[in-house]
């Protein structure tokens, strides 16, 4: 089973304690073997990316490395991460978007006409409105998003957000409007917090992670959510994880949706579920 997986390279922390290597410089060779001394797997590209942070400046690039050696999330020690070919800006505290949500978010591009009206539900840094949005620029594109740091973050992406709880802070005129509805809503059961890479659990809110005693309460909420949302024939993407999707999947009849349709990764997991308004 998978849920969310991981957000940037793990650092890997044998009995479970930060590396505290000694500062060595002497360029990028030396730099990647610090990182991948701390358990980096792709020593080389986070050299590069948190040279590139730093602007050129030793001292800054110093204070960047460590924050990384300590298992900060790349993302947010250099600011930022592609996503679906584009830049997202991740400040700190922020859930950092996964490479396996850019199959949504692409997914999502496909089922939103061009001057049509989408709303990514539980938005983080805005990384899947962004993506929308710039693929679709005569559409629009709001986003929805409970926690003020992210919703801060996702502004400064330039995506139009709505603080609130799913889709609560919709305008009463654009309900039953929608032609999409996307998320990646929390989804990692309860109990298999403790499972998520190390330096997931440590840094990332679980606010953004947890989905509850089967994963699927804040899931469950979003389809009812959309099905108020969209017009007759409008489509929900939502990306699911483990057993979620038939989980899920009376709840989307009992909504009105028509069957859904499950998405798979290359080994065989369940990544997301799509389903049409009825
Ligand atoms: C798994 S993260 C996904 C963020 C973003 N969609 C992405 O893929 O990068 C879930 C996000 O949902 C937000 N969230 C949690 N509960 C929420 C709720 N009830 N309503 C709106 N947003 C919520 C969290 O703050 C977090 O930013």
């Amino acid at each position: 089973m998978s849920y969310i997986g991981i957000a940037h390279p793990p650092l890997k922390l044998p009995g479970g304690a930060f590396p505290a290597p000694p500062v060595v410089k002497g360029g990028r060779t030396a730099l990647a073997g610090r990182l991948a001394g701390a358990g980096c797997v792709a020593p080389f590209d986070e050299a590069d990316e948190l040279v590139a942070a730093s602007g050129g400046d030793e001292g800054v690039l110093e204070q960047l490395v460590v924050r990384r050696l300590g298992g900060e999330p790349l993302a947010w020690v250099t600011g930022c991460v592609s996503f679906a070919g584009h830049r997202v800006l991740v400040h700190p505290g922020v859930y950092v978007p996964r490479r396996q949500s850019e199959r949504l978010a692409r997914r999502g591009v496909d089922l939103l006409p061009e001057t049509g009206l989408a709303l990514d539900l539980c938005t983080g840094s805005g990384a899947i409105a962004l993506a929308l949005g710039r693929a679709r620029p005569r559409a629009r594109v709001l986003a929805s998003e409970i926690d003020a740091r992210a919703c801060l973050c996702a502004a400064a992406n330039g995506v139009e957000v709505l603080a609130g709880h799913l889709a609560d802070p919709l305008p009463a005129d654009l309900r039953g409007h929608l032609d999409l509805v996307i998320g990646v809503v929390p989804y990692v059961p309860t109990a298999e917090l403790v499972f998520l890479p190390r330096d997931v659990r440590d840094y990332e809110p679980v606010l953004a992670l947890d989905g509850g005693p089967r994963g699927t309460l804040l899931l469950e909420e979003a389809v009812w959510a959309a099905a108020g949302s969209l017009h007759g024939g409008g489509w929900l993407l939502l990306e699911v994880g483990g057993d979620e999707g038939a989980l899920l999947a009376p709840v989307l009849a009992q909504a009105g949706f028509g069957p859904p349709l499950v998405h798979r990764d290359s080994e065989g997991d369940v990544r997301g579920i799509e389903a049409q308004l009825l």
